[in-house]
């Protein structure tokens, strides 16, 4: 791209995917193949089931790779069951995806619970991840990194075209101030990452069948750290 380089994210969402097995066969097999730069950021968000151990291999293999979560509580720890609280989260994750489309339609997510997760996010030095559905959505203060994912093109091959995508970063931007960070998400895969990362506005792509493969993941990611 021109001028100063821009950092890019590279974030695998697992969804509800991957035994511990599996999360570290793929954490052995794409860890040392992740291009080193300070331009490129690359996340692998797992299960909580898996969280510690994936934390763990990516420590000890010294990968440049960070962990995430796919969601925290509304709330700070406590008596609220089945939860899991961002100052506990925080041990493993440093990322967390919040307000998917996925948590909206089967889980009855709102915008208000949302709004909460992020606050807990920020209080204890998570950074949120917000996804939104379209160019209009509200970003929450304190939210600098949103995933703009049109619910169409979510696990189905159906991906946005780059140019509606920049569009929909752009008034994102326009909106919610300049230095918010826009990634783009649905049906990325190898074959049409560079077309989305070269957008002058996108910051990035949240990937989720793609991500499940290390071979296409690795793929991926070359292809972002040669395409900049
Ligand atoms: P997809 O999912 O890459 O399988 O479309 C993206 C997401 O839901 O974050």
């Amino acid at each position: 791209m021109d001028g100063m380089e821009k950092t890019i994210w590279i974030i695998a969402n697992w969804k509800s995917n991957k035994s511990i097995a599996e999360a570290l066969d793929w954490v052995t097999a794409v860890g040392p193949n992740i291009p080193t730069s300070d331009h490129l950021k690359v996340v692998v968000c797992p299960s909580f089931s898996a969280l510690s151990e994936v934390k763990k291999a990516i420590t000890v293999g010294n990968f440049p790779l960070l962990v995430g979560a796919q969601d925290l509580s509304p709330y700070e720890e406590g008596a609220y069951t089945g939860e899991e609280a961002a100052e506990n989260l925080n041990q493993f994750v440093s990322l967390a995806i919040l307000g998917h489309s996925e948590r909206r339609e089967n889980f009855g997510e709102t915008d208000e619970m949302v709004t909460k997760k992020v606050a807990q996010a920020i209080q204890n030095n998570v950074t949120p991840l917000m996804c939104v559905q379209g160019a209009e959505a509200e970003v929450p203060e304190g939210c600098r990194l949103v995933a703009y994912e049109p619910v169409f093109a979510i696990g189905n091959g159906n991906a946005d075209t780059p140019e509606n995508a920049n569009q929909a970063t752009k008034a994102l931007k326009e909106s919610n101030g300049s230095d918010l960070k826009v990634l783009y998400g649905g049906s990325v895969d190898a074959g049409n990452v560079a077309s989305f990362i070269k957008q002058p506005d996108i910051s990035g792509v949240l990937i989720g069948k793609a991500s499940l493969s290390a071979q296409e993941f690795t793929k991926i990611c070359q292809i972002v750290s040669e395409s900049k």
